[in-house]
């Protein structure tokens, strides 16, 4: 069962706030930088750190969506929209320097964000971030607590 809270408050800064003041730190360096075309699959190692701080390797693949990923290995990433991006109950930090090689997130990811709590300059919606040789080493920790604004009490349907 996820760690959810109610209306945690959120402070004055905004996740857009935090990207800015990020990008003005970094500069303008970095980008995605088209990746060589690698074979679909290829493992990529990453590094889930779970709400209690535990450490929990897995190897992913190219392509793997790092909320299934996680759920698959069993870390209590909530997903409550079923990557539908309209929670944040996927929320995760994402690590240096792998955060910077992600494309930059959409505007409804930034929205959802912002509503997020406990929002870091690192912070992303696992359901958006899909594998890439690039994140290869990437770590990818779980805030303390989520909030699900959108389905509170409510069981998402299979498909
Ligand atoms: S699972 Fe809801 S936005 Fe990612």
């Amino acid at each position: 069962m996820a760690a959810s809270v109610a209306a945690a408050g959120g402070g004055a800064v905004t996740r857009r706030l935090l990207r800015g003041a990020a990008r003005g730190l970094r500069g303008a360096g970095g980008g995605g930088g088209g990746a060589a075309a690698e074979p679909e699959g290829a493992v990529v190692n990453v590094v889930f750190v779970d709400r209690a701080g535990r450490r929990v390797p897995v190897r992913g693949r190219v392509g793997d969506n790092v909320l299934h990923l996680a759920q698959r290995h069993g870390l209590e990433l909530e997903g409550a929209c079923e990557a539908s991006l309209a929670c944040s109950t996927c929320h995760v930090y994402v690590s240096q320097p792998h955060l910077d090689r992600l494309p930059a997130p959409d505007e409804r990811e930034d929205d959802l964000l912002d509503m997020a709590p406990l929002l870091q300059e690192s912070s992303r919606l696992g359901c958006q971030i899909v594998l890439t040789p690039e994140l290869e080493g990437a770590e990818f920790t779980l805030p303390k607590v989520t909030r699900n604004f959108y389905v509170d009490g409510h069981v998402p349907k299979p498909h």
